[in-house]
């Protein structure tokens, strides 16, 4: 039985005093324990929240691969190890159609947070071009298939992937709950195949776009869903609280 997994993903916003204030209102008011509740922060708030989050995980939004070396401006995950994180969103859309991120980079960052005992939060996600191609189960299986590559069985078993279709993310435009449905299980039927149907059955799947405390339960109903990574309305605390206690 695969538990939720909720984070919300800060993205570039939120100082420390801003996290700090948060925190302090959602650990009063997050009732459910089968939910993993998380939250991705900015590198600067993320000692913040790791001090004040109760049964929030923290979450870095990137890292480097390399262990160290001449990289103006990265963090390594041993920087991330020292302060407490355990999870890393990699591969986010942002990121990757920003930043220039690729499946490459996706494959060696989650080989490292891996050998790490860290969890990478494996992003992908279609463009609408692509949506309308009739092409998203194809190119979010191609973005599986590299992420995963070289990746054991065991290890596969520890990772968490975030559905998140380009066209939803921040856009106000959820995917209905059958097509995020549909793709989740096209991901556990990819798994499978790289895999086997056990290890692709204990995979956490979640949905992420637009998704909000009005349609969290419908996605999370579904039997391929597993949880969701959510922007803009985690960054309200009682949108947060909503969305954790969703059911
Ligand atoms: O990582 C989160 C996604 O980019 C979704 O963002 O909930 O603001 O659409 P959103």
């Amino acid at each position: 039985m695969r538990k939720k997994i909720i984070f919300g993903n800060w993205k570039m916003n939120g100082t420390n005093a801003e996290v700090k204030a948060f925190l302090e209102l959602v650990n009063k008011n997050i009732e459910k324990s089968d939910v993993i509740a998380g939250l991705g922060l900015p590198f600067t708030a993320l000692q913040t929240g790791i001090d004040c989050a109760k049964n929030v995980k923290i979450a870095a939004e990137n890292v480097h691969f390399d262990k160290n070396g001449a990289y103006t401006g990265e963090i390594s995950i041993q920087m991330l190890k020292e302060i407490g994180v355990e999870y890393v969103i990699i591969g986010h859309s942002e990121r990757r159609e920003m930043f220039n991120e690729t499946d490459v980079t996706v494959n060696l960052k989650a080989k490292a947070l891996l050998e790490n005992k860290m969890i990478p939060i494996i992003c992908c996600g279609e463009t609408l071009q692509t949506k309308e191609a009739g092409q998203t189960i194809a190119f979010v299986n191609n973005q599986i298939n590299k992420a995963y590559e070289n990746i054991s069985k065991v290890d596969a078993l520890k990772t968490i992937i975030a559905y998140e279709p380009i066209w939803a993310i921040g856009t106000g435009k959820t995917a209905t709950a059958q097509d995020a449905q549909d793709v989740c299980l096209a991901i556990r039927q990819n798994l499978a195949k790289i895999y086997d149907q056990t290890t692709a059955d204990q995979i956490t799947i979640q949905y992420g776009g637009s998704v909000k405390p009005g349609n969290i339960k419908e996605l999370m109903e579904q039997p391929d869903i597993d949880g969701a990574l959510v922007g803009g309305a985690s960054l309200i605390a009682d949108d947060y609280v909503a969305l954790i206690n969703y059911s």
